[in-house]
């Protein structure tokens, strides 16, 4: 601090931040306002930011500096407000799973419960695959919504609900941000992805929210001890900002469904909704669907009923058409399929979640850089999950792709992804929802 002719003046410079930071020491709330403002405005460069990301996630953030965080990213832009709308608002939020297509029946589910859902979703990067590059496959649909299109479809009650990209003026911080740690190392840093996810969650404006935080082989949380660190982190943002936020961990050492892979998935996905597809997709589906109906305030509407009953469909098919979408479109597929058999006979007992993301991405389900397409009809089905009796020589692994080159490598990363053993006997799924935090 500096006095000029009487006034008190805060001088900050990127270098002390980062030292400050480096060194184990707390940031204190003008330093965290003003590395985040002058980022946003481009006074701090990209890699001074880097570096500071890079000392965050090796010294971590006491619980005050990550709130004084979340707040000047979530102040970095604007802020969305529904409160007068006619049904209470309630969304979800996935730290990212191989397979997890869950928004898409979920959305319609819980808003055929009464809520109104405004999901604004990202699209995929590296192994997990993004909810706009699935919808995406759906010829036509789009996924930018102006916001008084947004308040339109969220009022709407034969749709209630909306999924569409964010506008570049909601937490511009964290767009920047995300970008820099995506390239350097430190998305798996608990401060950074709580005050990324929460500071988007609360600019859009939802009274409560429901987080799914993925444990296991094929999530950012790999073990169940940090997976609960980072929901209780995300909780407590949460309600300090006055939304109403629930957190399930569910496991992911596995896929979720049979499918991982944009228009593949969509397909489960409305299996889900006509009243079949996977055991799992439908059981994560309901749970967050009741989890989402609680915290909205709906009491007595079970979200299976509406399920059974046809009207998350009809919720769907509304939603896909508000968006240009045509719910009857064939979806595309893809030009080329090889397919995987088992070299053994027994049961299943793994199916490596990583790896199979890895592989849907290398046949071009996902994108290695920001801003490169995905190929719609890409990935991987599943024709046996962990649990299952398998014979020797029956397909396991169907891989679809336009380009065929990519199976040498797609094979390459599913090397160690399964295992058969000859002696264990079939088992039931083991269970998904591994603890519920509040
Ligand atoms: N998803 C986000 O939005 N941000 C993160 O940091 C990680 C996952």
């Amino acid at each position: 601090m500096v006095r000029i002719g009487g006034t008190r003046l805060h001088v900050m410079d990127a270098v002390s931040v980062i030292g400050a930071k480096r060194d184990g020491r707390e940031l204190t709330d003008d330093q965290i306002s003003w590395v985040i403002d002058a980022f946003t405005r481009g006074e701090v460069a990209d890699e001074q930011m880097s570096a500071l990301a890079m000392a965050i996630y090796f010294q971590g953030m006491t619980r005050r500096e990550l709130v004084r965080w979340t707040a000047a990213m979530l102040d970095s832009g604007k802020r969305m407000d529904f409160a007068a709308l006619p049904r209470p608002t309630v969304d979800k939020h996935s730290t990212g799973g191989v397979g997890d297509k869950i928004t898409l029946p979920l959305v319609p589910l819980v808003a055929a419960c009464g809520a109104a859902v405004p999901q604004l979703s990202g699209r995929g990067l590296g192994h997990t695959g993004g909810t706009l590059d699935k919808m995406e496959s759906i010829p036509g649909w789009r996924a930018d919504v102006s916001p008084t299109r947004m308040a339109e479809m969220l009022a709407d009650p034969r749709i209630g609900a909306v999924v569409c990209a964010a506008g570049a003026d909601l937490t511009p911080a964290d767009r920047r941000l995300y970008a820099l740690r995506d390239v350097t190392g430190t998305v798996p840093s608990i401060p950074l992805i709580a005050s990324s996810i929460m500071s988007k969650k609360i600019a859009e404006g939802t009274a409560a929210l429901v987080l799914d935080v993925k444990v296991g082989a094929g999530a950012f949380m790999p073990d169940a001890d940090s997976a609960r660190e980072l929901a209780l982190a995300m909780v407590e943002l949460g309600a300090d900002a006055g939304v109403r936020t629930v957190a399930l961990l569910t496991a992911m050492d596995t896929p979720l469904g049979r499918t991982a892979g944009n228009a593949l998935e969509v397909a489960e996905s409305v299996e889900v909704l006509a009243g079949g597809g996977p055991s799992d997709v439908v059981e994560l589906t309901v749970a967050l669907a009741r989890e989402m109906v609680a915290a909205a305030g709906i009491r007595d509407v079970d979200p299976a009923d509406k399920l059974a009953d046809g009207s998350a469909m009809d919720h769907w098919r509304a939603l896909v058409a508000a968006q240009g979408g045509d719910p009857d479109a064939p979806l595309p597929t893809a030009r080329h399929t090889a397919v995987l058999t088992a070299a053994d006979s027994g049961t299943l007992t793994r199916l490596d979640a990583l790896a199979v993301g890895v592989a849907a991405w290398r046949l071009g389900a996902g994108r290695a850089r920001q801003g490169e397409p995905v190929q719609a009809g890409a990935g991987i089905e599943m024709h046996a999950k962990p649990g299952d009796p398998v014979t020797a020589g029956q397909p396991l692994l169907t891989l679809h792709t336009d380009t065929p080159e990519a199976f040498a490598r797609a094979e390459a990363a599913l090397a160690d992804a399964v295992a058969i053993d000859r002696t264990a006997a079939p088992a039931q799924a083991s269970p998904l929802v591994l603890d519920r935090i509040e």
